[in-house]
């Protein structure tokens, strides 16, 4: 497993870049495209890192739980004191919650870093309530920017299992019929959909951004 506790206090700086903002732009506005509809209630975060989409989901009104194995990456989310939010250190193939506890689950970039993906989603299962929503974004495999990202050892998404459109879609549908989007064609540096739709398909086999959402109906 890569440890992100090396580069917890670096791992915003991204952000503050012009391409960390844009790509920021791209992701929150298909984010916020699929979740805008879910019930605001008791939801968890896993693999929060440094908060930096648990502030997104508390802006939007989400009561969270957020988690992450890394000390250091919840130490770096813990002391942006996000109103709603309460962080813990644990282990998402683990978890100590009450089965059906939550209304929601929230994943963002962190499926593709678990050691061991079906323990982590059997415990997912276990911890949403049924009627509940599952959602997750996650780096496209199919993504030239990913894959360029993919073969460089200095990117953390070098240590990562990326999904493609179809895995993500068969991983979710353990819960019921997922919806999949997709964005972010990057293309020389460039993004093409920072400020226009583009088209799905183009988007679904090139776009370094995947979100899934499925109503836990099995
Ligand atoms: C790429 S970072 C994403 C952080 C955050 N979701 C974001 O998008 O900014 C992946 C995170 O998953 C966490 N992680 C990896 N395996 C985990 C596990 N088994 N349980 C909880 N968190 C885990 C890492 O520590 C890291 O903070």
């Amino acid at each position: 497993m890569f440890d992100f506790s090396d580069i917890a206090t670096k791992y915003d700086d991204f952000y503050s870049t012009d391409l960390g903002k844009d790509i920021d732009i791209v992701e929150k506005r298909l984010v916020r495209s699929m979740i805008e509809p879910l019930p605001r209630n008791l939801s968890l975060e896993i693999g929060c890192g440094t908060g930096h989409w648990t502030e997104f989901f508390s802006s939007l009104g989400f009561p969270l739980i957020a988690i992450d194995i890394s000390e250091k990456m919840v130490q770096v989310a813990q002391a942006k004191d996000i109103s709603q939010a309460m962080f813990f250190v644990k282990d998402a193939e683990n978890m100590d919650f009450r089965d059906n506890y939550f209304t929601n689950v929230f994943a963002i970039t962190a499926l593709e870093f678990m050691d061991n993906l079906d323990r982590a989603i059997s415990q997912i299962y276990r911890v949403l309530k049924t009627g509940g929503y599952f959602f997750v974004g996650a780096l496209n495999a199919n993504s030239p920017y990913i894959k360029s990202k993919m073969e460089r050892t200095d990117s953390s998404i070098a240590h990562s299992h990326p999904f493609t459109p179809e895995t993500l879609r068969s991983l979710l549908s353990v819960f019921g019929r997922p919806e999949i989007k997709a964005g972010l064609v990057i293309e020389e540096g460039k993004i093409q959909d920072r400020d226009k739709e583009i088209d799905e398909q183009v988007a679904l086999s090139q776009g370094a951004f995947l979100v899934g959402v499925v109503q836990k109906t099995k």
